[in-house]
């Protein structure tokens, strides 16, 4: 495929850098823009990545840029097909994610202010958190049709159960698929009637135990790994996420993911985001799909809805 169009990476964290790196190593995008408010950082950062260029073989080039919360060096962002927000804190060990909210809603409103301005016609994928949360915070303060803007979570919670799910029962991760719908967080819902092992149903392989103890380790994957850090928190599997989305966008994949998106009616839910199942291509969502969950499964699904439904009206005054 040849090298096409510009994807920028706000925030050149851990999550931020890992996902620029990813995303220029897949060598389909032309330019892949860095920024961060930290002097330097970025370019610091993008020079790094782009002297890798010669012994990992990839062309596409890294563009780092220091921005300023008043909207100084976004010009290099201007015309991006795709934009991912990564910029905001991290948890600490013994903090949820939703204590990050008030100090990541101004963090997050501030950046997607900008890429309204600068990148008008841009997918945004946003991972910064509280996700559901800062993904509806996106969608309003950009004023961009909720399809073009997308959290991510659901893959990264789908691929820490499919990585479980695969070392319990002794395969290869090639073997098994997972399903992890709801919020990122507390109510999200990971669901073991979507779950296969060699293509046989999860509870042919694993005892009712074993699941219950894997869905209750994805459920708190993230704090699993924040825990073991001490500061801050996971990266390489939420950037494989993260990139692996835009590049879904980038290459009009129609692909089924598990996503952060609107749901307007789907599952019988209407007008929040929430983890559900989305064909994405280049426009972003192309439509929510709503696949067949048991009863307990779909109560779960919608006690998220309702959980997150909230602290989504809340972030409009954030
Ligand atoms: P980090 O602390 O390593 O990086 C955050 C970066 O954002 C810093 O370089 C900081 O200078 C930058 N930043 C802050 N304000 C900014 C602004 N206004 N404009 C541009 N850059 C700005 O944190 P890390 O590990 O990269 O995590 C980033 C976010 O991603 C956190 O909110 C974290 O909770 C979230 N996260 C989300 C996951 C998900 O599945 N959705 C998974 C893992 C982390
Ligand atoms: C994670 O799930 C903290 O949301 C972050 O790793």
């Amino acid at each position: 495929m040849a090298r096409s169009g510009k994807v920028t990476v706000v925030g050149a964290g851990f999550y931020g850098s890992t996902t620029a790196m990813r995303l220029a190593q897949y060598d389909v995008f032309e330019t892949v823009v860095l920024t961060d408010i930290v002097d330097g950082k970025a370019e610091g950062l993008a020079l790094d990545m782009n002297q890798s260029r010669p012994v990992e073989g990839f062309e596409t080039l890294v563009v780092g840029q220091t921005t300023t919360v008043d909207g100084g060096g976004y010009e290099a962002i201007a015309d991006s097909d795709i934009v991912v927000i990564t910029a905001g804190l991290p948890r600490k060990p013994g903090m949820s994610r939703m204590d990050l909210i008030e100090v990541n809603a101004k963090i997050v409103r501030g950046v997607a202010e900008q890429v309204a301005k600068n990148a008008p016609n841009a997918v945004v994928i946003v991972v910064s958190n509280p996700l559901d949360e800062m993904t509806a915070l996106t969608a309003l303060a950009t004023g961009f049709p909720k399809s073009r803007v997308i959290g991510q979570a659901g893959m990264l919670d789908t691929a820490r159960f499919t990585n479980s799910v695969a070392e319990a029962a002794g395969v290869e991760v090639g073997e098994v698929t997972t399903l992890t719908l709801g919020s990122h967080g507390d109510t999200m819902v990971p669901v073991p009637s979507k779950c296969t092992v060699s293509g046989k149903p999860l509870g042919e392989v694993l005892d009712q135990a074993k699941i219950d103890e894997l869905v209750d380790r994805t459920r708190n994957g993230g704090a699993e790994i924040v825990a073991l850090l001490k500061t801050g928190s996971a990266y390489y599997a939420p950037s494989s996420a993260a990139a692996y989305m835009a590049k879904a966008v980038h290459t009009d994949s129609h692909e089924t993911l598990p996503v952060c998106a609107w749901v307007e009616g789907q599952f019988g839910i209407e007008g929040v985001y929430l983890g559900v199942e989305a064909e994405i291509g280049k426009e972003g969502v192309v439509k929510v799909v709503e696949t067949d969950l048991t009863d307990t499964e779909l109560a779960g699904l919608k006690e998220a809805a309702e959980a997150v439904r909230e602290k989504q009206a809340d972030v409009a005054d954030l």
